[in-house]
Protein backbone atom coordinates (compact mmCIF):
# COMPACT_ATOMS: atom_id res chain seq x y z
CA UNK A 1 0.00 0.00 0.00
CA UNK A 2 1.96 3.33 -0.75
CA UNK A 3 -0.48 7.48 0.13
CA UNK A 4 1.13 9.86 -1.97
CA UNK A 5 -0.64 13.89 -2.13
CA UNK A 6 -0.91 16.46 -4.65
CA UNK A 7 -1.79 20.01 -4.28
CA UNK A 8 -4.31 21.78 -6.54
CA UNK A 9 -3.52 25.44 -8.12
CA UNK A 10 -4.59 28.60 -9.04
CA UNK A 11 -4.03 31.03 -11.85
CA UNK A 12 -2.22 34.11 -10.91
CA UNK A 13 -2.16 35.20 -14.08
CA UNK A 14 -2.91 34.43 -17.98
CA UNK A 15 -5.72 31.75 -18.11
CA UNK A 16 -7.25 31.33 -21.38
CA UNK A 17 -4.32 33.29 -22.93
CA UNK A 18 -2.26 30.03 -22.38
CA UNK A 19 -4.26 28.56 -24.51
CA UNK A 20 -3.04 30.88 -27.58
CA UNK A 21 0.84 30.63 -26.45
CA UNK A 22 0.52 33.32 -24.61
CA UNK A 23 2.48 33.79 -21.06
CA UNK A 24 0.64 33.02 -17.71
CA UNK A 25 1.92 32.34 -14.24
CA UNK A 26 -0.21 29.27 -11.80
CA UNK A 27 0.26 28.52 -8.18
CA UNK A 28 0.57 25.14 -6.77
CA UNK A 29 -1.77 25.92 -3.08
CA UNK A 30 -3.21 23.58 -0.29
CA UNK A 31 -5.42 22.06 -0.04
CA UNK A 32 -4.13 18.82 -1.34
CA UNK A 33 -5.95 15.58 -2.40
CA UNK A 34 -4.35 12.02 -1.01
CA UNK A 35 -4.27 9.40 -2.78
CA UNK A 36 -3.79 5.45 -1.50
CA UNK A 37 -3.00 2.81 -4.08
CA UNK A 38 -2.97 -0.85 -3.24
CA UNK A 39 -2.00 -3.65 -5.17
CA UNK A 40 -5.25 -6.21 -6.20
CA UNK A 41 -5.52 -8.19 -9.21
CA UNK A 42 -9.11 -7.90 -9.47
CA UNK A 43 -10.08 -4.29 -7.74
CA UNK A 44 -13.64 -3.04 -8.01
CA UNK A 45 -13.80 -0.62 -11.29
CA UNK A 46 -12.40 2.95 -10.57
CA UNK A 47 -15.26 5.25 -9.95
CA UNK A 48 -13.13 8.48 -11.67
CA UNK A 49 -12.09 7.93 -14.91
CA UNK A 50 -9.05 9.64 -14.14
CA UNK A 51 -8.18 6.82 -12.38
CA UNK A 52 -8.92 4.06 -14.81
CA UNK A 53 -6.72 6.16 -17.52
CA UNK A 54 -4.25 5.81 -15.09
CA UNK A 55 -3.86 2.41 -14.76
CA UNK A 56 -4.25 1.91 -18.31
CA UNK A 57 -1.19 4.52 -18.83
CA UNK A 58 0.76 2.35 -16.64
CA UNK A 59 -0.72 -1.51 -17.29
CA UNK A 60 -1.26 -2.15 -13.52
CA UNK A 61 -4.27 -2.83 -11.24
CA UNK A 62 -4.67 -1.98 -7.94
CA UNK A 63 -7.42 -0.32 -5.75
CA UNK A 64 -7.66 3.33 -4.91
CA UNK A 65 -9.01 5.80 -2.00
CA UNK A 66 -9.16 8.81 -2.45
CA UNK A 67 -9.23 11.42 0.30
CA UNK A 68 -9.99 15.18 -0.43
CA UNK A 69 -10.78 18.61 0.90
CA UNK A 70 -10.56 20.54 -2.20
CA UNK A 71 -13.85 20.82 -4.17
CA UNK A 72 -14.20 19.14 -7.86
CA UNK A 73 -14.67 21.32 -10.94
CA UNK A 74 -14.35 24.49 -9.42
CA UNK A 75 -11.20 25.44 -11.27
CA UNK A 76 -8.48 24.23 -8.67
CA UNK A 77 -7.10 21.22 -10.12
CA UNK A 78 -8.52 18.88 -8.28
CA UNK A 79 -8.67 16.27 -11.25
CA UNK A 80 -4.93 16.89 -12.14
CA UNK A 81 -4.18 16.34 -8.38
CA UNK A 82 -6.05 13.06 -8.12
CA UNK A 83 -4.47 11.94 -11.31
CA UNK A 84 -0.89 12.81 -10.03
CA UNK A 85 -1.29 11.68 -6.61
CA UNK A 86 -2.86 8.02 -7.92
CA UNK A 87 0.16 8.21 -10.49
CA UNK A 88 2.93 8.71 -7.88
CA UNK A 89 1.52 6.40 -5.71
CA UNK A 90 1.02 3.51 -8.13
CA UNK A 91 4.24 3.88 -9.21
CA UNK A 92 5.65 3.52 -5.17
CA UNK A 93 3.22 1.13 -5.13
CA UNK A 94 4.59 -1.19 -8.13
CA UNK A 95 7.91 0.13 -7.88
CA UNK A 96 7.85 1.80 -11.59
CA UNK A 97 10.55 3.64 -10.64
CA UNK A 98 9.22 6.94 -12.58
CA UNK A 99 10.51 10.60 -12.41
CA UNK A 100 8.61 13.54 -11.72
CA UNK A 101 8.83 14.42 -14.90
CA UNK A 102 7.38 11.20 -16.37
CA UNK A 103 4.71 11.58 -13.88
CA UNK A 104 3.53 15.03 -15.02
CA UNK A 105 3.54 13.61 -18.96
CA UNK A 106 1.62 10.71 -18.15
CA UNK A 107 -0.37 12.93 -15.97
CA UNK A 108 -1.31 15.68 -18.68
CA UNK A 109 -1.49 12.43 -20.86
CA UNK A 110 -4.79 11.62 -18.94
CA UNK A 111 -6.30 14.64 -18.81
CA UNK A 112 -5.61 15.22 -22.29
CA UNK A 113 -7.54 11.56 -22.93
CA UNK A 114 -10.31 11.56 -20.45
CA UNK A 115 -11.37 15.80 -21.93
CA UNK A 116 -10.84 14.62 -25.40
CA UNK A 117 -7.95 16.60 -25.77
CA UNK A 118 -8.91 19.82 -23.83
CA UNK A 119 -6.37 20.26 -21.45
CA UNK A 120 -3.17 22.66 -21.01
CA UNK A 121 -0.43 21.00 -19.08
CA UNK A 122 -0.53 23.43 -16.35
CA UNK A 123 -2.62 21.79 -13.70
CA UNK A 124 -0.99 18.52 -13.88
CA UNK A 125 2.94 20.25 -14.06
CA UNK A 126 2.13 22.16 -11.29
CA UNK A 127 0.15 19.90 -9.40
CA UNK A 128 3.94 17.67 -9.56
CA UNK A 129 6.58 20.05 -8.93
CA UNK A 130 4.88 22.53 -6.51
CA UNK A 131 5.41 26.22 -6.31
CA UNK A 132 5.53 29.15 -9.00
CA UNK A 133 5.13 28.17 -12.72
CA UNK A 134 5.80 30.38 -15.51
CA UNK A 135 3.89 29.21 -18.40
CA UNK A 136 5.77 30.63 -21.59
CA UNK A 137 5.61 29.46 -25.58
CA UNK A 138 4.92 25.48 -24.66
CA UNK A 139 7.66 25.18 -22.05
CA UNK A 140 7.38 25.59 -18.28
CA UNK A 141 9.58 26.73 -15.56
CA UNK A 142 9.49 27.30 -11.92
CA UNK A 143 9.98 30.75 -10.52
CA UNK A 144 11.74 31.79 -7.07
CA UNK A 145 8.60 31.35 -4.35
CA UNK A 146 7.20 34.09 -2.87
CA UNK A 147 4.86 34.27 0.24
CA UNK A 148 1.81 35.54 -1.52
CA UNK A 149 -1.42 35.26 1.21
CA UNK A 150 -4.15 34.40 -0.66
CA UNK A 151 -8.20 33.98 0.27
CA UNK A 152 -10.05 31.42 -2.50
CA UNK A 153 -14.02 32.21 -2.93
CA UNK A 154 -15.62 29.36 -4.33
CA UNK A 155 -18.85 30.68 -5.88
CA UNK A 156 -20.54 27.48 -6.16
CA UNK A 157 -21.60 27.90 -9.69
CA UNK A 158 -20.34 24.39 -11.33
CA UNK A 159 -18.87 25.10 -15.15
CA UNK A 160 -17.43 23.24 -17.52
CA UNK A 161 -13.68 23.86 -18.64
CA UNK A 162 -14.01 22.44 -22.02
CA UNK A 163 -17.35 24.94 -23.16
CA UNK A 164 -15.33 28.27 -21.57
CA UNK A 165 -12.35 26.91 -23.65
CA UNK A 166 -15.16 26.74 -26.57
CA UNK A 167 -16.33 30.29 -25.90
CA UNK A 168 -12.97 31.79 -26.28
CA UNK A 169 -12.14 30.44 -29.45
CA UNK A 170 -15.61 31.37 -30.89
CA UNK A 171 -14.99 34.95 -29.84
CA UNK A 172 -11.30 34.92 -30.95
CA UNK A 173 -12.88 33.82 -34.52
CA UNK A 174 -15.49 36.56 -34.42
CA UNK A 175 -13.19 39.64 -33.44
CA UNK A 176 -9.67 38.50 -33.74
CA UNK A 177 -8.57 42.31 -34.46
CA UNK A 178 -10.60 42.74 -31.07
CA UNK A 179 -10.10 39.94 -28.64
CA UNK A 180 -6.20 39.04 -30.10
CA UNK A 181 -4.98 42.32 -28.29
CA UNK A 182 -6.87 41.32 -24.83
CA UNK A 183 -5.09 38.45 -25.26
CA UNK A 184 -1.79 39.84 -25.96
CA UNK A 185 -2.30 42.42 -23.13
CA UNK A 186 -3.12 39.53 -20.96
CA UNK A 187 0.41 37.95 -21.75
CA UNK A 188 2.10 41.28 -21.14
CA UNK A 189 0.06 41.25 -17.57
CA UNK A 190 2.09 37.78 -16.85
CA UNK A 191 4.96 39.34 -17.26
CA UNK A 192 4.72 42.16 -15.75
CA UNK A 193 3.45 40.24 -12.69
CA UNK A 194 6.70 38.16 -12.62
CA UNK A 195 8.69 41.38 -12.07
CA UNK A 196 6.04 42.43 -9.63
CA UNK A 197 6.09 39.55 -7.12
CA UNK A 198 7.55 41.27 -4.24
CA UNK A 199 5.29 44.49 -4.40
CA UNK A 200 2.12 43.08 -3.60
CA UNK A 201 -0.09 46.21 -3.90
CA UNK A 202 0.74 46.64 -7.78
CA UNK A 203 0.64 42.88 -8.02
CA UNK A 204 -2.97 43.19 -6.55
CA UNK A 205 -3.70 45.79 -9.29
CA UNK A 206 -2.20 43.82 -12.21
CA UNK A 207 -4.73 40.97 -10.91
CA UNK A 208 -7.57 43.55 -10.85
CA UNK A 209 -6.83 44.71 -14.69
CA UNK A 210 -6.68 40.46 -16.05
CA UNK A 211 -10.18 40.13 -14.25
CA UNK A 212 -11.44 43.26 -16.16
CA UNK A 213 -9.90 41.42 -19.34
CA UNK A 214 -11.37 38.08 -18.35
CA UNK A 215 -14.51 39.90 -18.13
CA UNK A 216 -14.22 41.74 -21.44
CA UNK A 217 -13.79 37.89 -23.40
CA UNK A 218 -16.86 37.00 -21.77
CA UNK A 219 -15.79 34.21 -19.15
CA UNK A 220 -17.09 36.23 -15.85
CA UNK A 221 -20.04 35.66 -14.44
CA UNK A 222 -21.97 37.57 -12.05
CA UNK A 223 -21.26 35.44 -9.20
CA UNK A 224 -17.20 35.79 -10.26
CA UNK A 225 -18.04 39.84 -10.05
CA UNK A 226 -19.97 39.88 -6.16
CA UNK A 227 -17.12 38.03 -4.96
CA UNK A 228 -14.30 39.94 -6.12
CA UNK A 229 -15.91 43.24 -4.91
CA UNK A 230 -16.70 42.29 -2.12
CA UNK A 231 -13.09 40.85 -1.81
CA UNK A 232 -12.08 44.64 -2.99
CA UNK A 233 -14.39 46.04 -0.43
CA UNK A 234 -13.04 44.22 2.15
CA UNK A 235 -9.45 45.75 1.44
CA UNK A 236 -7.80 42.95 -0.75
CA UNK A 237 -5.21 44.21 -2.91
CA UNK A 238 -6.39 42.81 -5.75
CA UNK A 239 -9.08 39.78 -7.13
CA UNK A 240 -9.75 37.89 -9.66
CA UNK A 241 -11.53 34.59 -11.48
CA UNK A 242 -9.54 31.93 -11.75
CA UNK A 243 -9.55 29.00 -14.07
CA UNK A 244 -11.84 28.63 -16.60
CA UNK A 245 -14.70 31.05 -15.06
CA UNK A 246 -18.31 31.50 -15.72
CA UNK A 247 -18.51 30.22 -12.55
CA UNK A 248 -15.79 28.35 -10.01
CA UNK A 249 -13.59 29.87 -8.34
CA UNK A 250 -11.40 33.73 -7.96
CA UNK A 251 -8.91 34.35 -6.07
CA UNK A 252 -7.69 37.72 -3.55
CA UNK A 253 -4.64 38.94 -2.89
CA UNK A 254 -4.74 40.03 0.74
CA UNK A 255 -2.41 42.15 2.80
CA UNK A 256 -0.71 40.16 5.89
CA UNK A 257 -3.48 40.59 8.81
CA UNK A 258 -6.74 40.85 6.59
CA UNK A 259 -7.57 37.34 5.04
CA UNK A 260 -9.84 36.77 8.22
CA UNK A 261 -12.23 39.87 6.65
CA UNK A 262 -11.86 39.30 2.91
CA UNK A 263 -12.77 35.70 3.25
CA UNK A 264 -15.65 36.86 5.74
CA UNK A 265 -16.82 39.68 3.28
CA UNK A 266 -16.42 36.50 0.30
CA UNK A 267 -19.23 34.30 2.86
CA UNK A 268 -21.15 37.20 3.16
CA UNK A 269 -21.35 37.84 -0.56
CA UNK A 270 -22.37 33.79 -1.18
CA UNK A 271 -19.34 32.53 -1.82
CA UNK A 272 -17.12 29.99 0.37
CA UNK A 273 -14.45 31.23 1.38
CA UNK A 274 -10.92 29.46 2.38
CA UNK A 275 -7.21 30.76 3.32
CA UNK A 276 -4.54 29.68 1.41
CA UNK A 277 -0.53 30.15 0.40
CA UNK A 278 1.94 28.58 -1.71
CA UNK A 279 2.12 24.44 -1.65
CA UNK A 280 6.59 24.39 -3.01
CA UNK A 281 6.78 20.82 -2.94
CA UNK A 282 4.38 18.84 -4.99
CA UNK A 283 3.32 15.66 -5.12
CA UNK A 284 4.69 14.12 -1.87
CA UNK A 285 4.76 10.69 0.15
CA UNK A 286 1.99 10.21 2.75
CA UNK A 287 2.00 8.00 6.16
CA UNK A 288 -0.17 5.26 4.87
CA UNK A 289 -4.04 5.65 6.43
O1 LIG B 1 -10.66 25.70 -14.82
P1 LIG B 1 -9.31 25.09 -14.90
O2 LIG B 1 -8.59 25.08 -13.61
O3 LIG B 1 -9.29 23.76 -15.57
O4 LIG B 1 -8.42 26.08 -15.78
C1 LIG B 1 -8.58 26.22 -17.16
C2 LIG B 1 -7.51 27.10 -17.67
C3 LIG B 1 -7.60 27.38 -19.17
O5 LIG B 1 -6.52 28.25 -19.48
C4 LIG B 1 -8.91 28.07 -19.52
C5 LIG B 1 -7.49 26.10 -19.98
C6 LIG B 1 -6.15 25.41 -19.91
O6 LIG B 1 -6.13 24.19 -20.23
O7 LIG B 1 -5.12 26.04 -19.59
Amino acid sequence: MATWSAPGKVFLFGEHAVVYDRPGLAMAIKPRVQVTVRRHRRPAPAKSPYIAQCFREIGVTGSVYVSSQMPSSAGLGSSAAVTVATLAAANDEFELELGREEIAEIAHRVEKTVQKGRASATDTFVSTMGGLVLIMEGSRRRVPPVNLNLVIGNTQVSHSTSRMVELVAEQLRLRPGVVGPVMDAIGSLTLEGVRTLDDPRSLGRLMDINHALLDAIGVGHPSLSRLVLAARSAGAFGAKLTGAGGGGCMVALSPKSGKTRIAGAIDSAGGRAFITNLDTVGTRKENDA
